[in-house]
């Protein structure tokens, strides 16, 4: 694209602010520009703006999940059965598993990808490293590697590779792990303007963690998995260091059933917490995330005390490859986030602020859930798989994890 067209293309669209400072740019720079302008989705970004204040939930269509499997009170005999049937398909290499990595970790305060924070459990290791152990402890119990794919950002891709690389892998094995990139979106100033992070760069950011089904199938990973016969990808948060992603039980479960979706999931612990709850909205499976559930909804007890919706996600999702690709496909609608960045503005002055001043569009995981038929929704013990690392301190944070996962290590061992 060559300046004129671009003059022309913002034009149209109401964006010509991004050429504000173009004639004080050196040529590279003005030909990155322009390559960055020719890649806009602008129709896109309109739609998002205009779009900003339409109601997504309402609460009349939205009941709670009644049907989860609680694992705690399956027979012995089902939870052997079942762990059989996932056994072998691991063994068999159906099974490869994902961490969602592009996040920018900003409540944790770590200057860095997320994964690469240190905790202080003993000895102490990155939450990189203690993922990667989960993965050599299941190679010493199903006898195969189970391919790792990672999903980083355009912010934090080179420094996450070089993480592994000056760690050797952790001694994991190299081939079968694989990085990819999840893609950005611009941020749009309160006026719906497309904003400058430097005179000569566009501000973007990650499209959200529900930017992987589309990232998967750009960097040609659903490819890979095609190639390799791997049937079904386990997807997790990276902050939970006692996730469980390798769960035999639960694959069994999903192939026995025919499920192309299962999620997993804990009670929730009261009703603030921080999670989302699955319930169904207008009869689909989904999940309403804690950012946008009425606060009256999220209060609602049952007779005996307990929350009406309990059942939280909390970012461990296995999806068969059909599944994967078919989301893939399709465009998943997008969560506004108000956000306090700092911007160039109209007279080259740092835009700074002490209140959110644009809005941040992301895609959320478990939109992608109203394409599946049926979900297998699968509870699990929160002190066995859920120990998140968000805050830096207080609830959710290094300490807490690092306690549950103490706790967990000297009573237990993964499946
Ligand atoms: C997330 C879940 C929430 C769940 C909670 C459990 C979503 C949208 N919300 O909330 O339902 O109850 O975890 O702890 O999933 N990430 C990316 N790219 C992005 C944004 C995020 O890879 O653009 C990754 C993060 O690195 C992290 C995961 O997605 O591994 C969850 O993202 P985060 O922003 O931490 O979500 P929460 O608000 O904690």
């Amino acid at each position: 694209m060559n300046y004129e067209e671009a003059v022309e293309l913002l034009k149209k669209h109401n964006q010509e602010q991004l050429l504000n400072f173009y004639n004080e740019l050196n040529d590279s720079q003005k030909e990155s520009l322009l390559e960055q302008i020719s890649n806009i989705n602008f129709e896109l970004m309109q739609s998002l703006y205009e779009n900003l204040y339409v109601k997504t939930l309402e609460e009349n269509y939205i009941d709670p999940i009644e049907n989860a499997v609680i694992k705690d009170k399956m027979s012995a005999e089902d939870k052997n059965r079942y762990s059989e049937i996932g056994a072998s398909a691991i063994k068999n290499g159906e099974l490869a598993v994902c961490s969602m990595a592009g996040g920018q970790g900003t409540r944790l305060g770590h200057e860095g990808p997320k994964g690469t924070f240190v905790v202080d459990i003993e000895p102490a290791k990155a939450i990189f490293e203690i993922l990667t152990d989960k993965l050599k402890a299941a190679y010493k119990k199903y006898g195969v590697y189970i391919n790792w794919y990672i999903m980083t950002s355009e912010a934090n891709n080179d420094e996450t590779v070089k993480f592994f690389e000056d760690n050797n892998y952790f001694e994991y094995s190299k081939e079968h792990i694989k990085f990819f990139k999840q893609g950005e979106l611009p941020l749009l100033d309160f006026d719906g303007k497309i904003v400058l992070q430097e005179k000569g760069k566009i501000f973007r950011a990650a499209d959200g963690n529900g930017g992987i089904f589309e990232a998967l199938c750009r960097n040609n990973i659903i490819q890979d998995m095609q190639q390799k016969n791997i049937k079904y990808l386990c997807i997790g948060n990276v902050d939970n260091i006692l996730i469980n992603q390798v769960d035999s039980l639960l694959i069994g479960m999903m192939k026995e059933k025919n499920y192309n979706l299962a999620s997993k999931s804990v009670p929730k612990k009261s009703a603030t917490e921080r999670v989302g709850v699955f319930g169904k909205i207008n009869g689909q499976p989904a999940v309403i995330e804690y950012s946008d559930i009425d606060p009256e909804m999220a209060r609602k007890t049952k007779e005996d005390g307990t929350l009406v919706f309990s059942e939280s996600h909390f970012g461990c999702n296995i999806f068969s490859r059909e599944l994967l690709e078919k989301i893939g496909n399709k465009k998943l609608p997008y969560h506004v986030a108000r956000k306090k960045n700092m911007y160039v503005g109209a007279n080259e002055e740092m835009l700074a602020s002490i209140e959110a001043n644009t809005y941040k569009f992301e895609a959320f995981i478990f939109d992608g859930f109203m394409l599946a038929d049926d979900i297998l929704i699968f509870q699990v013990k929160r002190e066995e798989e859920f120990a998140p690392i968000k805050n830096k301190e207080g609830e959710d944070s290094p300490q807490t994890a690092k306690e549950l996962y103490m706790n967990y290590v000297s009573n237990n061992n993964h499946d």
